[in-house]
Order: C-alpha cells, then structure tokens, then sequence
C-alpha cells in the first residue's frame, strides 16, 4: 500500500524547485538551465563570492542566448533575461536551501567524501520526495547514494560543459532507483531542453569513458614529445572535426577536474592502461594551472 502512494504521489510530481549544490563551471549552467525553463532555483556554495561570480556567469550567458532567441524583439530579450534571472537564488545554507526543493543536483568537488558527506547531510533535513542527483564525471553513484537512505530516489544526471550548449544529459540509474524517479528526471531532462541518454553505472558513463581516456592518450603523446599540444589540437580539430583540441578541452573542462577523475580510476582500475595518470597534469595542478578558470592551464589566457 506504502509503495503505491508513493508512485501515485511522485507519477503527479512535476519538478518545480531545484537546489543546485556547489556553484562553479557546472553548478551555475546547470542552474541556469533550470531557470531559463521556469523552475525555482537556489544554488548553493560555501563561499559567497562564487556565488555572485555564479550569477554574473549566468547574466552574460542568458544575454547571449536572448540576443539569439529574440533578435528583433529587445522588450522579448530583455523579459526573458529578467524572468529568468528573477528564478534565481544564492545561498550559502545547503539545510536551509533544501526544505522546498523537490530535486537536488549537486556540482562540487570530485571527491567521492566530500559528496558522500554532503548527501548524508541532506538526506536529513530534505523532504521525503525530494530527488537527489549526483553531476559527478567518473564516480559511482552507487556509491555516493550509500551515505543516504533515499537510494530509490538517487540518479547520476551527469551535464556536459558548457550546460547552456551542450545537448546531452546523461541520466544514470542505480539498480535501487525506481521507475518513479528515473521517469521524473527523463521528464526533467526534457523539461529543460536535453535530450536525454541512459547509462548504467559504470566509470565514465558513455562520455567520459571514451573522452577522457583520449585526452589522457594526448597529454602521453605531448610527454613523449611526438608533438606539441598547438600541433595536437589543431589535428584533432582539422583531421577529426572536434570543435575543440584535447588540450583546449582539458583546459576547459579544468585540470583539477580531470586529474581527479584519472586518480580516481588508476586507483580503483590499477591494471588498465588507459586509466593511469599523467605526470604534466599532477605538475600543472600542484602549480595552481587548472586551465580555462586560473587564466592558465596548458595554455594561458588573459
Ligand atoms: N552560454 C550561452 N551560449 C554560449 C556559451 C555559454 N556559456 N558558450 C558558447 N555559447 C554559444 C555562442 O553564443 C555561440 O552561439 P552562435 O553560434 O549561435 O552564435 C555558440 O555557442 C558557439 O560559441 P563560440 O562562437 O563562442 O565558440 P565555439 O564555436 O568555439 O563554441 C563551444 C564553443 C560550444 C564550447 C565549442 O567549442 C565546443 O563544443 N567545444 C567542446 C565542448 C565539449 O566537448 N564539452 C564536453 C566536455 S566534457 C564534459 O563536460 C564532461 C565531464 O564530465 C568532464
Ligand atoms: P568547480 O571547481 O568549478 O566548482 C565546484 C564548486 O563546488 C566550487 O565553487 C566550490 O566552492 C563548491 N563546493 C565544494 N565543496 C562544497 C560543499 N561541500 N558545499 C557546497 N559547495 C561546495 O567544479 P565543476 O567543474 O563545476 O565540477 C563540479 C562537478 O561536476 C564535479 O563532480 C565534476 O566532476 C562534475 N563535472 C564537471 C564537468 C566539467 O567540464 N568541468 C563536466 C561534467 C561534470
């Protein structure tokens, strides 16, 4: 009987409040994405000034796609910058933020602790039918999920960076997620523009495990010194059509990012070759080089 109040409770839900947790690259597309399609958003770090840099971010992207959207029409342009900015809210308190929501996505740090942490958190304080989704790259959700007890409620909806272009939406379920959920997060996925894909869950998903063991190959290329990365990017993009480089990309997607999800593989997966880690990446990390967001990475930018 529990069980079918609660399908017929959650088949009825429609999301309209998220929280997104951690308010970086990731966090604040993903927030935007959310708004822009008319849903409540609070995105939560612990430091104020990320989310203030968050809220810009968002502004000048939402500026970008109006001028797109509503090219003639700058009244048209200019409400829907203000309506969508208006779905916006910063927080610092993630207790706090949690009590309307109805789905929580979490972008921090990869580090499977520090999410494990926050989950335990969460799980809590939040209502009981509120969704959590993990944005991890390369961690199990399974494991992530462990620290709650809301596992029937727990996906990996993993973004692709930029959130605002990007198409895809990788929807992960865990072998405890139910039907109810992985519906309303596919009906989410929908509701804010991607095309969705299902992935079990394994390293990498479907993505990040062809794409990150290619940059990988392309910092070993660079370190036997078969090429320069200028040389290697400019291959990729003209031989292979990618729009970016692999060391664009990883300076893009961040060094921190990347390094942390091949620590994370080579220790957990130490016989597969693909999954070992790169010294020039480790140097440029411990320099404070995490690419695209320092000003400098494999490249430098002003
Ligand atoms: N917000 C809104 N619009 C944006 C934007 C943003 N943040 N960034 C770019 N755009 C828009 C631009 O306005 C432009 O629109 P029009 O073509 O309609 O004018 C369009 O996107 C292209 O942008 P640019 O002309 O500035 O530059 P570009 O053509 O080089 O495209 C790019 C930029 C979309 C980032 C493209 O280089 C690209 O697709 N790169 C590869 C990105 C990628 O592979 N991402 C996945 C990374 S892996 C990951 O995310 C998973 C993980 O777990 C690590
Ligand atoms: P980022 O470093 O830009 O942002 C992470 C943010 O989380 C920081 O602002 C930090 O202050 C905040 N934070 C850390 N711990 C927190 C906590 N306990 N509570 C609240 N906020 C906290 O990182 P990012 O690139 O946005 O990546 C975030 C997540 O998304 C990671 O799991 C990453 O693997 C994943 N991801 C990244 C990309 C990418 O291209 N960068 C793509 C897809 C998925």
């Amino acid at each position: 009987f529990r069980r079918n109040l609660i399908t017929s409770n959650s088949t009825q839900m429609a999301i309209k409040n998220v929280v997104v947790i951690g308010g970086g690259l990731m966090g604040s597309g993903i927030a935007q994405v959310a708004a822009q399609n008319g849903q409540n958003v609070t995105i939560v770090d612990l430091d104020q000034k990320v989310l203030d840099k968050a809220k810009n971010s968002i502004n000048i992207s939402l500026q970008r796609i109006a001028k797109k959207l509503f090219k003639d029409d700058s009244v048209k342009a200019e409400k829907f910058l203000s309506d969508s900015m208006a779905h916006v809210t910063l927080s610092t308190n993630p207790e706090q933020a949690v009590n309307q929501s109805d789905l929580v996505v979490e972008a921090i740090v990869e580090k499977l602790n520090i999410k494990q942490k926050l989950f335990q958190t969460l799980d809590a304080v939040a209502p009981t039918h509120t969704v959590f989704a993990s944005n991890t790259s390369s961690l199990p959700i399974g494991e992530i999920a462990q620290s709650t007890n809301r596992k029937d409620r727990f996906v990996g909806l993993h973004f692709f960076n930029p959130v605002p272009v990007m198409k895809l939406l990788e929807v992960i379920r865990i072998p405890e997620t139910s039907d109810d959920t992985y519906n309303l997060v596919m009906e989410w996925g929908k509701s804010i523009g991607k095309q969705t894909v299902t992935c079990k869950d394994t390293p990498g998903f479907i993505v990040n495990r062809l794409l990150v063991p290619y940059m990988m190959e392309a910092v070993r290329l660079l370190e036997r010194g078969d090429a320069t990365a200028r040389d290697i990017d400019t291959a990729m993009k003209l031989g292979a059509g990618y729009p970016m480089g692999p060391f664009e990309l990883l300076d893009y997607v961040g060094l921190d990012t990347s390094k942390f999800i091949i620590e994370g593989w080579a220790e957990k997966f130490p016989e597969n070759p693909l999954f070992k880690p790169v010294p020039t990446l480790n140097r440029l990390v411990e320099e404070g080089k995490l690419g695209m967001k320092t000003g400098e990475g494999f490249y430098k930018y002003q």
